[in-house]
């Protein structure tokens, strides 16, 4: 199957279902990875500066339990490695052996990164993988046989459902050694305006991010959506616990999508569920850790609470 193909059999499945959706993943293009950069740059958009804050308040503690001897520091979807830089030149200043492996599916992602990381701190040992997650992490054990400490930051695993997000966890445990630890950051529930804001700034970006999907889908799959008569609507639902963003027809129509041979009948103000960011308690965090096979040894918090890194050790004693 093509990648096309995945895109377009994922998209009929997203406008089958009641209510409809619209797979979030596809919303990261050129254009939608531009606007992603965007927003973690937005004053509203507290996620990214606060863990950027975490990482420099406390990178000395995270790493107080890492592996003394050459260890794997691998990051499951690294982005633009700002946050991973400040750990990356403790690392570094602090004579610790390490090889740095950023995985990702995306190729240009990948040079990018790494050609930026070897310009800025040329000491650093760097090898990007053009991978699934579990793949890479799997080829790494085979062939390094080291302890590894696994970063997945940004609150990455919010936008998976709590079925994904247990799954992917689980998957994770299975690819990794007894001790291996994982340092995960995680958006903690807080008042809901925060979050509200956040999720549909002044400014109008998150807007044109999400929208952003209908452009894709028009470029890509030969749609005909008429952009301009699609609206969006953010909101925090505490009963879900997620941000739920979505994007909805302001008037009746019918949508062609060439690619899917098929045309897609909208009501006016039908909603269409595009992302979801779920936010975590404490508590919430430590039964999904335990359930999925890891202990906590740390949490890592701004003084406001608003995010949290949490630093987890693989438990494989057998
Ligand atoms: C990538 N992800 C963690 C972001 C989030 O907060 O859910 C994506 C995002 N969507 C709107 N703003 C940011």
């Amino acid at each position: 199957m093509t990648e096309k193909d995945r895109f377009a059999r994922d998209v009929l499945h997203g406008l089958n279902a009641t209510p409809k959706t619209l797979p979030t993943k596809y919303i990261y293009d050129a254009r939608g990875s531009e606007l992603f950069e965007q927003i973690m740059h937005l004053p509203e958009y507290y996620l990214t500066r606060t863990e950027h804050q975490i990482f420099e308040n406390y990178r000395e503690a995270m790493l107080q339990h890492a592996p003394a001897r050459h260890f794997n520091l691998v990051e499951l979807g690294a982005g633009n490695g700002q946050k991973t830089k400040l750990l990356l030149e403790h690392l570094l200043a602090t004579d610790r052996s390490f090889t740095y492996y950023p995985i990702d599916i995306s190729q240009s992602a990948i040079d990018q990164l790494a050609g930026n990381l070897q310009a800025e701190l040329p000491d650093l040992e760097v090898e990007g993988l053009v991978m699934d997650y579990f793949d890479g992490l799997t080829w790494l054990n085979q062939r390094t046989h080291r302890p590894n400490l696994v970063l997945f930051l940004g609150s990455n695993i919010g936008n998976f459902t709590p079925g994904f997000q247990h799954q992917f966890l689980e998957n994770l445990w299975f690819s990794l050694q007894h001790n291996d630890q994982l340092l995960i950051g995680m958006d903690l529930k807080k008042p809901y305006r925060i979050i509200n804001k956040a999720y549909d700034d002044a400014q109008g970006i998150t807007r044109e991010f999400t929208l952003n999907l209908l452009h894709r889908i028009n470029a890509v799959l030969e749609a005909d959506f008429d952009t301009g008569s699609f609206s969006f609507y953010s909101c925090y639902n505490p009963l879900v616990g997620a941000n739920q963003a979505f994007i909805y027809s302001i008037r009746q129509q019918e949508v062609r999508i060439g690619a899917l041979q098929r045309s897609f009948h909208f009501e006016a103000f039908e909603p269409i569920l595009v992302e979801q960011s779920f936010k975590f308690s404490l508590p919430e965090i430590e039964q999904l850790a335990h359930r999925t096979g890891f202990q906590i040894e740390d949490h890592f918090m701004d003084d406001r609470s608003l995010f949290v890194d949490s630093l987890w050790l693989c438990h494989k004693p057998e």
